[in-house]
């Protein structure tokens, strides 16, 4: 028996590796990763379709690299993915900076500067091909000093990276307008950096604060759990897992009609929010995957404010199986168990959330307009006969005529259109708008005249005290300081 070297085809691997699977906005994303792991604090992400050559290129102001850092870097796993890493660093496979770069384009160039050591190398896929060998092409500096890009960007920083990609055969794929397709692709990979590095951008404590810039435009984080607006439906919750801690939010987004018209568009509107609820998993504070319950539980209606943060440390990537674009991650046995308990509760408070309109009308102490009874196969909404407005109603009229009233009020609760609600408050659709001030008017105008109905009748004190805890009276500060003068009046 003899051991024979069988080392992988250059060309072929390298090809190969390009369809791993990564889309533009992730393949940034990896990029960026190495940017924030190299401790930078500004990112300047740039594209032209303009110039001869189109490209995209990433400029950091991290620690930069070394020459050999820089050859490392440049070579396929260059770090074992099963070394511990540092606490801050996004990698893990070794792999990042030339799977994602060259999954879209086929010509990558790194230059480095740290200190007084200035670096720069290429993988060109095309000269790979030339030379059947993994060629690295390293550039003098004369050659760094002819890239526009160098010149304009990382040439003045004392030290940072700068990635350039060109020959975009990927991204530029079938289009007949190259700029009118870099514009929109770009586009999703704003939107897609704005919401994973998010709690970079936003500087969270604890985290230091990055800025990522597109064409110097910066981005604004996409916050997906609403911080300041949302509920907390249960305290923090931390799990130790092999020594390591994993970090349990759970937060409740406001009721789609408290959202602003921003806020809905940000959170992609009604079908937004039922796609995107569940788990947001990030590791080392960088969002991995999102809108997922890891089928525990079914994206429905009722848990479609609910989403969870989960915090892991990159310690525990063995457990999570990453995947090399680091889009995928599936929580191990130890903590779906917790998990799938937190799912629970957590589409439990959802419910109240969606139900609290209609709770309001039917709690306790008030005295409301709708009564709301369990039934076994289900609830029956019926309109209160004792409130006070029916009652001033029922006084002015015969018996005949009450009986008319009480066939009428029937036929309204059995005939209440409630499919199309339905239908309509899951369009989001307003229903029932009206102005505040005008519905606040005309409660106004129902207090007038039950107060003129009651004005002789010696338990008026104690009607208007009813009035002040009664739907819509008591829904307006103004209607119930008119009251309580009124009561105040009668001594
Ligand atoms: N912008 C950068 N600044 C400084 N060093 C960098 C930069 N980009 C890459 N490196 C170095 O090159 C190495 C290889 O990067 P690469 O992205 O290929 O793999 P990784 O980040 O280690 O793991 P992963 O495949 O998970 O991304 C990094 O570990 C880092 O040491
Ligand atoms: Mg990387």
């Amino acid at each position: 028996m003899k051991i024979i070297e069988m080392p992988p085809f250059a060309p072929v691997l390298m090809e190969s590796t390009r369809a791993i699977g990564y889309n533009l906005e992730a393949a940034v994303a990896d990029i960026v990763d190495n940017s924030i792991a190299a401790s930078a604090d500004k990112i300047s992400i740039s594209f032209s379709p303009y110039d001869a050559v189109p490209y995209v290129s990433i400029l950091d102001n991290g620690i930069g690299m070394s020459e050999i850092e820089i050859d490392n870097a440049m070579r396929y796993g260059s770090q074992s993915s099963l070394k511990v890493r540092a606490e801050t660093d996004l990698g893990r496979f070794g792999l990042g900076l030339k799977t994602a770069s060259l999954s879209q384009c086929r010509c990558l160039t790194v230059i480095s500067k740290q200190q007084d050591c200035l670096e720069g190398r290429r993988w060109d896929l095309d000269e790979v091909y030339r030379n059947g060998s993994w060629s690295l092409i390293k550039l003098e500096t004369a050659d760094i000093n002819k890239i526009a890009q160098y010149t304009t960007q990382l040439k003045d920083l004392d030290h940072g990276t700068l990635v350039i990609w060109e020959k975009l055969d990927r991204m530029l794929e079938g289009t007949t307008s190259t700029d009118k397709t870099m514009n929109k692709q770009m586009d999703y990979v704003r939107n897609h950096l704005s919401l994973v590095f998010h709690r970079y951008l936003s500087g969270e404590t604890g985290i230091k604060k990055v800025a990522i810039s597109i064409n110097k435009q910066p981005l604004i984080p996409k916050d997906p759990f609403l911080i300041g607006k949302s509920t907390n439906f249960q305290a923090d919750e931390k799990f130790i897992i092999e020594n390591h801690p994993v970090h349990v939010s759970c937060y409740m987004l406001p009721h789609i009609s408290k959202l602003t018209r921003q806020e809905k568009d940000e959170l992609g509107g009604s079908e937004g929010l039922t796609k995107n609820q569940g788990f947001y998993i990030y590791r080392n504070k960088r969002l991995l995957v999102w809108g997922t319950w890891f089928r525990f539980h079914r994206k429905d209606e009722l848990s479609k404010l609910a989403r969870i943060r989960v915090d892991i440390p990159n310690a525990l990537d063995h457990l999570w199986t990453l995947d090399i674009r680091k889009s995928s991650a599936i929580p191990p046995d130890v903590i779906k168990k917790n998990l799938e308990r937190i799912v629970e509760r957590i589409s439990e408070g959802s419910k109240r959330a969606w139900t609290f309109r209609g709770k309001r009308e039917i709690s306790d102490k008030g005295n409301h307009l709708w009564n709301k009874t369990h039934i076994r196969d289900g609830v029956v909404y019926n309109l209160n006969r004792d409130h006070i407005f029916l009652n001033t109603l029922c006084e002015s009229l015969d018996s005949a005529q009450k009986s008319l009233l009480e066939n009428y009020l029937k036929l309204v609760e059995g005939n209440l259109p409630l499919n199309q609600l339905y239908v309509d408050l899951n369009n989001e659709e307003q229903v029932n708008v009206k102005k505040e001030k005008d519905a606040e008017a005309e409660a106004l105008e129902f207090a007038k005249i039950i107060l003129n109905n009651i004005k002789d009748n010696p338990l008026r004190s104690q009607q208007i005290q009813i009035m002040i805890q009664t739907d819509p009276f008591c829904n307006y500060k103004r209607i119930v300081e008119f009251l309580t003068e009124e009561l105040n009046k009668n001594g």
